[in-house]
């Protein structure tokens, strides 16, 4: 790297997915030939004279080598300019809404948004006068009606949502916020860049709360932007260092490690999802199998064709109401009762009460018969049985 922003990585990275995983925006430690990039714990940096940086490194705020081989990564996984890395993922969204959007500016928002994305718009940047309007991002008609031209400078989308699994055309949906002079930002949490790359098909930013799929391990919290211009990268690069909420060292070397493996995760994580699938559909006790892989699934064609796979996520409704949903969600045991997704442990839980409890009551709530998994990487095997087992 000719500098310690890891710009322009796509340029120097044409080889593949897994080799860029492994070794992008880090080469082996000059002094020691440390393959793996140490932990830079440290606050500041040494100046050779005033304003003698070495690489560019001050302070720790601004910069920091371990966090920068993290944000080489990501940005050589998205394919896009620069990376940024934050302290989660919601601090990552702050960070990207402060730095494109004034008050009195208006976004489209997924109607069934994350529930954290959601309230932080509906009760944090609304009250700085940024106004949102919920629409379906399966329905890119709906989207464009949402826009109120001249206001709207973001369109923003989950693709899959979270937790239904509707599918956005993010191509329509670039085309639809570029002809309206909107920038459109990706939440490619659910996909990972393995699955997904949105920037390739004309999204202008990727949100990630780098806590799932890319961390991978349920053992840190953290957030990324990536963006696909230089121009765009120098706004959010000055408010990642104006607010703050950067992802510290340690978090960064844990995450980069998980990105390592994200290829043989995400397939393995595909894998078991698909035999999930298929032991839910038909199983007398579920209403509905929501999985974009399935050919019935209103999004299976657009999840074909801008997905590699369709990931780990699998939402279900039970016949028996809401009751029969938390009983289930609580005899489960190879899955684990708890928040959050994308580790290689499965993972039950249900919307309504944990997760997106925040919408409840409004547009966006989810029904209160619907279960998540996060289908993890066990023996596929143990996680079908274990679902026998809880749906009785
Ligand atoms: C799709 C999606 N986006 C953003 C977030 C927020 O990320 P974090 O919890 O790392 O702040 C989450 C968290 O669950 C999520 O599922």
């Amino acid at each position: 790297m000719t500098d310690h922003h890891g710009q322009g990585q796509q340029h120097r990275h044409k080889s593949g997915f897994e080799t860029r995983a492994i070794h992008a925006g880090y080469e082996p430690d000059p002094t020691t030939g440390a393959v793996i990039p140490p932990i830079y714990a440290t606050s500041t940096f040494k100046q050779d004279g005033v304003g003698g940086l070495r690489g560019g490194y001050e302070y720790s705020r601004s910069a920091n080598p371990t966090r920068t081989a993290l944000e080489g990564n990501l940005a050589a996984l998205e394919e896009g300019e620069r990376a940024f890395a934050f302290a989660s993922g919601l601090a990552a969204e702050h960070t990207l809404i402060r730095a494109l959007c004034r008050p009195g500016d208006h976004v489209v928002i997924p109607d069934d948004a994350y529930g954290g994305t959601f309230r932080l718009f509906d009760k944090v940047e609304q009250a700085w006068g940024l106004g949102h309007s919920p629409a379906p991002i399966s329905d890119v008609d709906a989207v464009r009606a949402a826009i109120r031209p001249g206001e709207t400078k973001m369109v923003w989308v989950e693709t899959p949502t979270n937790p239904m699994l509707n599918i956005g055309d993010i191509e329509a949906l670039a085309g639809v916020a570029h002809e309206a002079g909107a920038q459109l930002v990706v939440d490619n949490t659910f996909a990972s860049p393995y699955l997904q790359q949105p920037l390739t098909l004309g999204a202008d930013v990727v949100v990630h709360s780098t806590t799932k799929y890319c961390g991978g391990h349920s053992d840190v919290v953290g957030g990324a932007l990536v963006v696909r211009e230089l121009e765009l990268a120098e706004q959010v690069a000055f408010h990642q260092n104006a607010i703050g909420a950067v992802a510290g060292p340690f978090d960064a070397w844990l995450t980069l490690r998980g990105l390592k493996t994200l290829g043989v995760r995400m397939d393995r994580h595909c894998d078991n999802a698909e035999r999930v699938v298929e032991f839910l559909t038909g199983h007398p006790a579920v209403a509905e199998v929501i999985y974009p892989g399935l050919e019935g699934h209103s999004g299976h064609e657009i999840a074909s064709r801008q997905m590699k796979r369709y990931g780990g996520i699998v939402s279900f409704r039970v016949t028996g109401g809401e009751s029969q949903a938390l009983a289930v969600c609580e005899r489960a045991e190879v899955f684990t009762l708890a928040e959050s997704l994308g580790g290689i442990e499965s993972l039950i839980e249900h919307p309504g009460r944990m997760t997106h409890a925040s919408v409840a009551g409004t547009d966006l709530e989810v029904p209160a018969d619907l279960i998540r998994l996060s289908v993890g990487i066990e023996t596929a095997d143990d996680l079908v049985a274990d679902l026998d087992h809880a749906l009785g």
